[in-house]
């Protein structure tokens, strides 16, 4: 942008954030940049309505590509671009990862046959999950879920930043990420890929990794930053029956206060697109939602970005939903209702549908319009009508340092539950037994995204260490395998348990068991299951090493906290891997022999009982053993391991949680609160410290306590550090019955590593706008 664009883009920004506040409505969430609305009013007036149409489809790669899967169809293209005039192309060949030049040279072919047909470049978008998740020769990173793990937003920063600077690589500048569904139901097959069951903790990371992905100005992405598409908007993750595309419900204030919180942030900090709740909220489906796509993004934060629907939803508002008798009727609803781009993977035809509507006047030509300004505004926004493709080296491509980070945040992401009798770190002169089924698999510690949508890693990179691989390393001579139970064929659930016994005779020659647990790979529907336990297999294969009475270390890797209630106590100590993609076997060792120090916290409430399935937010009523006349504000729910909960090879004293404020304050004040964190222990460690408040008496039932801030901090042996956090008195707001934001006059307790500290709010306030 030259200087005079800059100040009238900046003149324009700060008119707009006064007329806003005169108005009482909220600034636009991206500044509109006049260069780029000119290019793209100069573009649309051009342009005929079946080009418009066009440009508001999405195509599958795989109705691209040639008999062999692996290149591109010139026929095929030619229907596409050249005469359905598709203006965006998503997804691998073969529904695989291909190399980033591979990758590059056919996103070259597709832009110069848009240029040639439409003369606008078409936007390609890839599912980048954790890393450059459909490179094989990308980098990649623990997932979301591990990342929230280590309460340490740079990891997100990081794989934001090489993610994007990879994707660019390969010519594709539209990343399906970062993923924000609250993980509030473990039973749901998708909770690995986003950061946990809390608001707080979800929209830190997630802005954290849309910024790294963005670069810094959402009008003018560089040639090392990419577009984000943030998902999926909203209430997914909640769905009522725990299966994964079913409908969910959710109260109207918990959908403002909780669930629109990674969002509302993201959207903020300048997200380019988003991508749509492929389900339900209370009997509607997302993508026919007016109220949520117009109204709450568009209208309430004045976003100029671009809403895609997920895979087919459209389609499904008439196949799944019944909301729409056929198909013409589901384009209207959606479109009508705010959707700008429809991923319609296999057909099209859809095209010409939106040119009927809009003839017909189904679709008001302004809704179309609208529509292709904010597709064409990405691309501008991109800088793809200057460079469709670009020439440019991509030095640190799957660099060193990428792949230290990713180790590094793995070692951070491995969360120690339990450790009796201070079984580990191991002593280095034991005899070991590996066993269990993700001992010897790159696919488990991946999960699903990992070079095919349901996780492949085995097949791509040999090169890195499984489980069983690091700790023979590390351990040489010491190590005996025996998977006593092995997944078997195409159904991730599918186990053959007939190695049991011989896990069993292995276990007597052993003197510490490390039995590797958990799930294969799996994404999206595929995942569903009918029991969130720990397969029998699994269970009895850990029953019966234990009956050799030697210790088992039991890991966990898993996307979702498999109840392990029973064969819990049967463990000496519990490590939770989650899926720490392919550092993770080696960050295992590191850790397990002490190398590395434990530093990881739950992002999610580890349930106990299948019948109790709780967050760490609960109502006080909710807790299992109410306490005689009252429920207790203290008591400590009945799970098997709380949110925030992990250990450590070193012990953390917390002393002097002082208010460094006011005891008293206003809607407008920030509390200034500090804490004294010593490490008591005999060797150096990181600590992740977490400050929670709750509202002693609200109009509606509190939640127990909220998290609030965070800080990861470092603490030598004997070393001590005063953590500050300073919370804006308005965080500690929520939403009422009436759909508003409310911060009410009374006693709030603030907490932290076990200590609390009182704080009394001294005036009722009552928010206007729709989002504080
Ligand atoms: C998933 C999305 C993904 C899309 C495109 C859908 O099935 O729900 O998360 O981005 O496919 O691959």
């Amino acid at each position: 942008m030259n200087s005079i664009a800059m100040k009238v883009a900046s003149i324009a920004l700060v008119a707009g954030t006064l007329a806003a506040c005169q108005t009482g409505k909220q600034p636009k969430a991206i500044a509109a940049d006049p260069e780029v609305e000119a290019k793209v009013e100069s573009v649309l007036k051009g342009m005929t309505l079946k080009e418009k149409a066009g440009q508001m489809v999405q195509i599958s790669i795989l109705q691209l590509q040639d008999a062999t899967g692996e290149a591109l169809d010139p026929a095929k293209l030619d229907v596409v671009i050249g005469q359905y005039k598709v203006g965006s192309i998503l997804n691998v060949m073969n529904d695989a990862a291909h190399s980033r030049e591979h990758t590059a040279n056919m996103v070259k072919q597709i832009q110069e046959k848009s240029m040639d047909a439409l003369g606008i470049p078409c936007i390609y978008g890839l599912d980048m999950i954790h890393g450059a998740s459909y490179l094989t020769d990308g980098s990649f990173y623990p997932q979301e879920i591990n990342l929230a793990a280590t309460f340490n937003p740079d990891y997100a920063r990081m794989m934001g930043e090489a993610m994007a600077y990879e994707t660019r690589a390969a010519q594709v500048p539209w990343v399906f990420s970062p993923v924000m569904d609250l993980g509030r139901d473990p039973r749901w097959p998708r909770q690995w890929e986003s950061w946990g069951e809390d608001p707080y903790l979800q929209a830190v990371m997630a802005k954290a990794e849309t910024e790294a992905i963005q670069g810094p100005d959402p009008n003018h992405i560089d040639l090392d930053h990419a577009a984000v598409s943030i998902k999926h908007f909203m209430g997914y993750g909640v769905p009522l029956s725990g299966k994964d595309r079913t409908p969910a419900y959710i109260a109207e204030n918990d959908l403002r206060e909780k669930f629109f919180a990674p969002f509302l942030a993201c959207f903020r900090a300048g997200a380019l697109t988003a991508m749509v709740n492929s389900a339900s909220i209370n009997g509607v489906p997302t993508h026919a939602n007016k109220t949520l796509l117009t109204g709450w993004v568009k209208e309430q934060l004045g976003w100029d970005g671009m809403l895609v629907t997920d895979w087919a939803d459209i389609d499904n508002l008439y196949t799944r939903d019944h909301v729409a008798a056929d198909k013409r009727e589901a384009v209207a609803l959606g479109i009508n209702a705010g959707i700008d781009m429809i991923m319609d993977p296999y057909d099209p035809e859809c095209v010409n549908v939106i040119v009927d509507l809009a003839e017909s006047g189904e679709i008001p030509m302004s809704r179309i319009d609208d529509a292709v300004r904010r597709v064409l505004r990405l691309k501008v926004r991109l800088g793809l009508f200057d460079n469709p493709v670009w020439e440019k080296d991509y030095p640190e491509f799957a660099c060193e340092r990428f792949a230290k980070e990713s180790y590094a945040a793995a070692v951070e992401s491995e969360v120690l539950l339990k450790n009796e009798d201070g079984i580990l770190p191991l002593k280095g002169t034991e005899r070991i037994l590996v066993t269990g089924p993700n001992a010897n698999s790159l696919r488990t510690l991946n999960g699903g995204w990992s070079y095919r949508w349901q996780g492949d890693a085995d097949n791509f990179v040999p090169e890195y260490n499984t489980i069983l691989e690091a700790l023979q390393a590390r351990f040489p001579g010491k190590v005996a395998y025996e998977p006593g139970v092995v997944y078997e064929g195409a159904d991730w659930q599918n186990e053959d348990a007939s190695g049991i016994i011989s896990a069993a005779r292995a276990a007597y020659k052993a003197d510490v068991i490390i039995c590797c647990v958990g799930e294969n790979s799996y994404c999206e529907t595929p995942g569903n299951m009918d029991d969130l336990n720990l397969s029998a297999n699994q269970k009895d294969l850990v029953k019966a090493l234990a009956a050799t009475g030697k210790p088992v270390v039991l890991v966990l890797n898993e996307g979702r906290p498999r109840i392990i209630g029973d064969i819990e106590p049967l463990a000496k100590a519990v490590v939770d891997v989650m899926l720490p993609s392919n550092y993770g076997g080696d960050a295992l060792a590191a850790l397990l022999s002490g190398d590395e120090n434990f530093s990881g916290k739950l992002p999610f409430t580890y349930s106990k009982h299948i019948n109790a399935l709780h967050t760490y937010d609960y109502k006080v009523s909710e807790h299992r053993e109410v306490m005689e006349g009252s429920y207790n504000y203290d008591a400590v729910m009945d799970v098997q391991w709380p949110f925030g909960h992990g250990l450590s090879y070193t012990d953390f004293s917390y002393s002097d949680l002082k208010l460094e404020s006011a005891g008293s304050f206003k809607a407008g004040d920030v509390l200034k609160v500090s804490v004294k964190v010593t490490n008591t222990g005999s060797r150096a460690g990181k600590e992740a410290v977490l400050l929670y408040s709750s509202d002693l008496v609200a109009s509606l039932i509190p939640d127990v306590k909220r998290l609030r801030a965070f800080e990861k901090i470092e603490l030598q042996p004997g070393e001590s550090k005063t953590v500050s956090f300073e919370v804006p008195a308005s965080d500690l707001a929520f939403v009422g019955a009436d759909g508003k934001w409310r911060l009410e006059k009374g006693d709030f307790r603030l907490s932290c590593g076990g200590l609390g500290v009182m704080v009394s709010c001294t005036e009722t306030k009552i928010w206007e706008t729709p989002n504080r």
